[in-house]
């Protein structure tokens, strides 16, 4: 097996004579060199990113090498971790193999003692496999039929989650035929899901921290100019996910309602397909056609329906639209023109006081499995067999029926 390994060390002479040694080794692989300690986020980003089976960290500042050892075990057991070291001083060298470092490497890295080491970290790893903590918290939002409010919702759901859970949210605009999240958030960024596409195979932390954007508290890949032509290939989808699933725990995407294949790839990616429905009768219409379309590939059983646009006087009930669909309504949003034009002018998300926010703020609630409230279990039990995707208390609360 080839070892892939990241180098963590401040000292250059040092790295720049284990970077020497280690040309004359073809089964280890350095995939990123850090002159610098990294602190907690940096290293767990470039973990996540490049899936190391070594880390070769110097002990020369032996606290901020437990540091890392600390973070390591806790979060990707499984990483080995082998320590530099200029002099092989023997206290630091004790505390170091106290922490649990095993092998300790020094200059002049004797061939011979080199690939003994390796070989031993190479069995470690294949009686260890690393193991890292990635997301299923995969959300597609698919419309029903065009202009149902999908990307208004997905905009929100996901500010209300990353309201929760900073730094924890991506937000996908995948529409490639009219992605609108850019334009509703007043993004500036030149780089969007094209980009991410075109370097899926080979992302990582730095090519990811251009592609993205942050507002309300979340990341977000927008599609770019309309781009009606371009595919995203599905191993493309897959490695774009892959990377976000190991670096979000919430992931939410907004695709077309026009199934290209990519969209499909998404959703059966995903956790949940959130179907974007109006009680507009073409819209309930589109709504039975893809339900029986996903029905086909096998992934009904994962789509929740929610109602937008809803407004008590409207001549379909949401009773007559689980009828119509034969499932149940999994939230409830009410229309409210002005509040969704007001964010609009302001690239933000609807106000989180309003009602319509607070609809918003229930649904990331049930996704996040929150308790709000204290309502008694088993007046919903019926409901939560029926809505679940989490803790389903909440899922009904989500769901706002007159
Ligand atoms: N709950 C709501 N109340 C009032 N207006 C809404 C609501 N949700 C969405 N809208 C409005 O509906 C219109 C369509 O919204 P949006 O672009 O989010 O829909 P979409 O389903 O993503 O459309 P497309 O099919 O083009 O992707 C917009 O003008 C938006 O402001
Ligand atoms: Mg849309």
């Amino acid at each position: 097996m080839t070892l892939r390994g990241i180098v963590i060390c401040p000292e250059g002479d040092l790295a720049a004579r284990f970077d020497e040694a280690l040309a004359e080794f073809r089964g280890v692989q350095i995939v990123r060199e850090l002159h610098r300690y990294p602190d907690h986020l940096e290293l767990m980003r470039m973990i996540r990113s490049c899936i190391p089976h070594v880390l070769f960290v110097s002990i020369e500042t032996l606290p901020k090498a437990l540091e890392i050892l600390t973070t390591v075990r806790a979060e990707a057991p499984g990483i080995q971790v082998a320590a530099l070291s200029r002099t092989l001083e023997p206290s630091a060298l004790l505390e170091a193999m106290r922490a649990g470092i095993r092998e300790c490497l020094a200059p002049p890295f004797d061939r011979k003692e080199l690939g003994e080491a390796f070989a031993r970290m190479a069995s470690a790893v294949e009686q260890t496999p690393v193991l890292l903590d990635v997301t299923d918290h995969v959300y597609a939002f698919l419309p029903s039929k065009q202009g149902v409010g999908t990307s208004t919702v997905a905009m929100n759901v996901a500010i209300a989650l990353g309201r929760q859970k900073k730094g924890e949210v991506l937000l996908l605009d995948m529409d490639l035929s009219s992605g609108i999240i850019g334009f509703m958030l007043k993004l500036s960024n030149s780089h969007c899901v094209v980009d991410a596409a075109e370097n899926a195979h080979s992302l990582d932390e730095s090519i990811w921290s251009q592609i993205i954007c942050q507002k309300g508290g979340i990341d977000i890949v927008h599609s770019g100019r309309l781009n009606p032509d371009f595919r995203i290939e599905a191993q493309q989808i897959r490695q774009i996910l892959d990377f976000a699933r190991r670096n979000y725990k919430f992931i939410c995407v907004d695709i077309s309602g026009n199934l290209e294949k990519y969209s499909i790839e998404v959703m059966h990616e995903a956790k949940n397909i959130f179907m974007v429905v109006t009680t507009e009768i073409p819209s309930l219409h589109l709504a039975r056609e893809k339900l029986a379309f996903l029905q086909r590939l096998d992934l009904a059983d994962r789509v929740r329906v929610i109602l937008n646009r809803y407004h008590r006087k409207s001549l379909v009930t949401p009773s007559q639209v689980e009828g119509l669909l034969g499932v149940p309504i999994a939230f409830t949003f009410q229309n409210d023109y002005q509040g969704v034009h007001a964010a609009l002018q302001d690239g933000r998300a609807v106000d989180p006081g309003s009602e319509l926010g607070r609809q918003f703020r229930s649904m990331a609630d049930s996704i996040l499995g929150v308790l709000p409230g204290a309502e008694p279990q088993q007046a919903r039990k019926r409901v939560v067999e029926f809505f679940s995707i989490l803790p389903p208390r909440v899922q009904a609360t989500g769901t706002e029926r007159p």
